[in-house]
């Protein structure tokens, strides 16, 4: 399987899963988060709130409610400071976020571009955690037939992911 790079609004997509970058409230707020809890109605923050909030880096998952998307997994990115630990927090919400995916017998998983909005994080650094992540989940399970998604809402920040998935030598497969 290859990573799927496209542009538009992950809200739309009829995914098994689609990934929202949380604050550790998990109550919602503005961006993805916003746009998400928009349009999958109050039924998703009735159920976030019986979570107890999240740390940066851990991921957990609700019904879908209005959404096409089924699941949404909530998973909290790092605010960018610049001090160098960031990478390892990010990695780690698209680990958890994948593993979360996987035990649910999920096949398809949505991304935004995690942290690369009001948290900061410079895109191009951020692509790069991206790609690599879900480029060895695919590889480690290679066995376990998932598609993944990288969602942009720009076209620049497609061009930035494309570029970087030829840096990488990553695979990936455009979707118009
Ligand atoms: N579909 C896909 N991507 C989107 C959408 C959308 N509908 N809306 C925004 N984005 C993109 C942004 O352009 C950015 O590239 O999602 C990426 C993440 O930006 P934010 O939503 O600002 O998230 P983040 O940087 O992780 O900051 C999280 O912002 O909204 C609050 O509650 C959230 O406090 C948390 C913080």
């Amino acid at each position: 399987m290859s990573i799927v790079l496209t542009q538009g609004d992950i809200t739309r997509l009829a995914v098994d899963a689609i990934v929202n970058a949380a604050n550790s409230s998990l109550l919602g707020g503005g961006g993805v988060d916003g746009a998400i809890h928009r349009a999958a109605g109050p039924e998703l923050k009735k159920e976030c709130a019986t979570l107890g909030g999240a740390k940066p880096g851990e991921a957990k998952i609700t019904h879908g409610y209005n959404l096409p998307a089924k699941w949404v997994i909530h998973t909290v990115g790092p605010i960018y400071r610049g001090r160098g630990d960031e990478a390892e927090t990010l990695g780690r919400c698209y680990e958890n976020s994948l593993c979360i995916a996987r035990s649910y017998g999920l096949v398809s998983i949505a991304f935004p571009s995690i942290s690369t909005g009001a948290y900061r994080y410079p895109i191009e650094e951020a692509s790069i955690v991206a790609l690599q992540k879900i480029d060895w989940f695919l590889r480690t399970c290679a066995y376990y037939p998932m598609k993944v998604l990288c969602v942009l809402h720009s076209a620049h920040d497609l061009e930035v992911y494309i570029q970087t998935a030829k840096k990488l030598g990553i695979t990936y497969e455009l979707q118009r």
